[in-house]
């Protein structure tokens, strides 16, 4: 196996997760490569492992704490760790060691470029980034937001435990339409998949003039710490759950319900 840092020859495939095989990596827009084009002199970091045949088969992205969506300083933050694990396309590289192995080379360069420690986040469920995992490897559970975890393993004996982000609110909302709002940092597909999804069902024609749809940018650190917000969907003040992403025919659904209850200026009902 070889951990290696990206380079331009592997973007197109870093950008979409190393599922190029998936049609839900271009209905998630252009969001990633925009981010990516932003945050690369910031200091992100993105290594890939390949397999002993130098097939792809997993990657790591990581970046200073300081321009993330974790209050604290000195630290990187792991944004994600992802070992291909599909059937489809190149198939599944999972539990062969790929992880940790990618996991240990985040850490040896965040050791080099002086971070005080590495920062994980992780879920409690078992759907996707397991914060259990990191446990395995040594991470410290440091905060908790509902189901979301944060880990983190130190570095130095000064470094300062990170914690989440308060979240201060929710969307402000336009009066007698349905306000769709999607706050995009761009670094998750997932998350920019669920963003293209509502902003289409938003403009299908039957919610002309009840349905307004806002994308929000927090990409600046400043947004992320006014709103105490990266990334999330809400319709009205409804937060929908997006990970995994739900279905247009969800996010339709959740839209409809809200504006069958707008009542019609001419009418006086819901028609
Ligand atoms: C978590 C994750 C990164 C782990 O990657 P991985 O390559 O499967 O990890 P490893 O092989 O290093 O370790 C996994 C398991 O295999 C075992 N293992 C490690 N090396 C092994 C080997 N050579 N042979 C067999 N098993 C091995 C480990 O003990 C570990 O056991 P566990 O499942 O009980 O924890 C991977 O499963 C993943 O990408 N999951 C989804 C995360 C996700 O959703 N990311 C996107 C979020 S935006």
């Amino acid at each position: 196996m070889k951990i290696v840092d990206l380079d331009e020859h592997y973007l197109s495939l870093y950008l979409v997760c190393l599922e190029d095989w998936s049609d839900e990596s271009k209905e998630a827009g252009r969001h990633k490569e925009i981010w990516y084009h932003r945050m690369k002199d910031k200091g992100l970091r993105v290594k890939l492992a390949f397999d002993d045949h130098g097939a792809l088969g997993g990657m790591i992205q990581y970046i200073p704490i300081e321009c993330s969506f974790v209050g604290g300083s000195d630290l990187y933050v792991i944004n994600c760790i992802w070992v291909h694990g599909h059937s489809q396309g190149r198939g599944s590289f999972q539990h062969r060691g790929m992880g940790t192995a990618l996991l240990e080379a985040a850490e040896v360069d965040a050791r080099s470029l002086g971070a005080k420690g590495l920062v994980a986040w992780g879920l409690l469920i078992p759907v996707f980034m397991r914060a259990s995992w990191f446990k395995k490897h040594g991470y410290r559970k440091v905060d908790r937001q509902g189901i979301r975890v944060l880990l983190w393993k130190p570095f130095a004996s000064d470094a300062i435990p990170p914690q989440w982000l308060p979240s201060k609110g929710k969307p402000s909302l336009d009066p007698n339409k349905v306000t769709v709002t999607a706050f995009c940092n761009g670094w998750c597909p997932a998350q920019n998949l669920a963003l293209e999804r509502a902003k289409r069902a938003s403009a299908e024609s039957q919610f002309a003039d009840k349905v307004v749809f806002r994308e929000i940018d927090t990409f600046d650190r400043a947004d992320i710490l006014r709103l105490g917000i990266a990334d999330a969907l809400f319709v009205n003040n409804k937060e929908v759950r997006t990970g995994p992403p739900p279905s247009y025919e969800k996010i339709r659904k959740l839209i409809d319900k809200q504006a069958k209850k707008i009542r019609s200026p001419i009418t006086g009902d819901g028609t």
